[in-house]
């Protein structure tokens, strides 16, 4: 890059427009190189798919955040900033934050909830759960697809996989919001102490729900199983819970909502997915890539790595901007088109390697049923106005609201 032209990357990251509709800039900025260092902060953002590619799955990058020289477990940092400094320790011991066996020792106990047989099992209960939330909405008229059904439903599910009482789904969204802030870089004063507080309060309401028995085969009784065994100390057991209900919440209802946008600004592709339902799993693999949601995936060098010409040294913090990864024209036909039957669809919205995303299954499952009972009960799905960006994250691109307009089938 040339001398004196190098991006202000906060500021281009942060700024309204981009948040609007980023992928205009990412474009621009991946012609700048696959991997490129920011001076001000030391971070390498990565834009290319082969890069990120290796580098996800690579062991030598890990995702374990105290090993970020210079970041919030630096003696500095904490003296800056205590109130950070005590959210992201109490944050820290999770599968997510941790890398090499002590990662796979949380993982392991999470990770028969996820299989296929397991999925197979729930895929009634969520379509029931949609089926609750159609039966609410009119036969004709408008809703707000995502206040209705889009953030509900997955709040739902994963209340039925926790064994969590849908009474407190309301509560479980607020901690949720509060929380889901923590891994963006435009947290301010105030949502760091929103968030300590959330997580104080979500841990005291799971630690009573963990001396219960809680049912077979729920997350909440394999935690319970694991704490008691010893896998799991109690902090573990807690901020794993917390961490999987966070991070299984809001990413589902972006998928639902940003896949039902570009559903309707595409009305021939609405009516070939809702004609031809064997385009389901095709068409979800496809909003993943076009409208990924989480922007940013972060990994921290476990020791030097060299990618495409450019060495991360140990210790360097590391951001894929999945924006851009997943429309790299270097590995996608068309990358900026909507091509619900693509082939051979590696978009990276879920990760990679050792961290991939555990509840890749049940994000899926849950979309390819809100789809299809969506096309179900409805004839004619249309715009009724605007579409609502959420624009005070910068990692998770979501809708807060989306107007629609409905015709049931006769
Ligand atoms: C569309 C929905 C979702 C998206 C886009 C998403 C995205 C991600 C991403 C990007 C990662 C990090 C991967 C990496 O670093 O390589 C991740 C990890 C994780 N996700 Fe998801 N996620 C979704 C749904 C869920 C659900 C439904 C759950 C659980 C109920 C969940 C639980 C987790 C957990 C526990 C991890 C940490 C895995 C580990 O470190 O081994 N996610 N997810």
């Amino acid at each position: 890059m040339v001398e004196g032209t190098a991006p202000d990357w906060w500021a281009i990251l942060s700024d309204r427009e981009f948040l609007e509709n980023p992928y205009p800039t990412l474009a621009r900025l991946r012609q700048g190189g696959a991997v490129q260092r920011d001076a001000a902060t030391g971070i390498f953002f990565v834009l290319g798919h082969a890069a990120f590619a290796r580098i996800a799955k690579s062991t030598a990058m890990g995702r374990d955040t105290r090993n970020w020289i210079g970041g919030w477990n630096d003696p500095a940092y904490a003296a800056a900033d205590p109130n950070g400094f005590r959210l992201f320790s109490e944050f820290q011991p999770q599968m997510i934050n941790c890398d090499g066996a002590d990662h796979r020792r949380m993982r392991k106990v999470y990770e028969p909830a996820f299989r296929s047989q397991a999925m197979a099992a729930l895929a009634p209960a969520i379509q029931r759960r949609a089926n609750e939330l159609l039966a609410a909405m009119p036969d004709s008229g408008e809703i707000d697809f995502i206040e209705d059904f889009a953030a509900p439903l997955p709040l739902r599910v994963l209340c039925d996989l926790f064994d969590i009482p849908q009474s407190m789904d309301s509560q479980i969204a607020g901690w949720s919001a509060s929380l889901i802030r923590i891994g963006d870089i435009l947290i301010g004063p105030n949502e760091k102490l929103e968030a300590l507080q959330a997580l104080d309060d979500f841990k005291s309401f799971l630690r009573l729900r963990i001396a219960e028995p809680g049912a077979p085969g729920s997350l909440m009784h394999m935690a319970m199983a694991a704490h008691s065994d010893g896998t799991l100390d109690e902090e573990e057991t807690l901020t794993n819970l917390v961490s999987m209900l966070v991070a299984g919440h809001e990413t589902t209802v972006t998928l639902i909502g940003n896949g039902m946008l570009l559903l309707l600004r595409d009305p021939d592709a609405m009516a070939r997915l809702a004609a031809d339902r064997g385009l389901m799993r095709t068409a979800i693999e496809e909003f993943l890539r076009l409208e990924p949601g989480g922007n940013m995936i972060l990994r921290v060098a476990r020791e030097d790595f060299e990618v495409e010409g450019v060495t991360i040294p140990k210790g360097a913090p590391v951001i894929g901007l999945i924006g851009a990864i997943n429309r790299d024209p270097a590995r996608f036909d068309a990358p900026d088109t909507l091509d619900l039957g693509r082939a051979a669809n590696a978009q990276m919205t879920f990760g990679g390697g050792p961290h991939v995303c555990i509840g890749a299954p049940l994000a899926r499952l849950e979309a390819q049923i809100a789809f299809g009972a969506m096309f179900d009960r409805f004839a004619v799905i249309a715009p009724a106005g605007a579409p609502q960006w959420r624009l005070d994250r910068m990692n998770a691109r979501g809708l807060a609201h989306l107007p629609i307009r409905l015709e049931a089938r006769v």
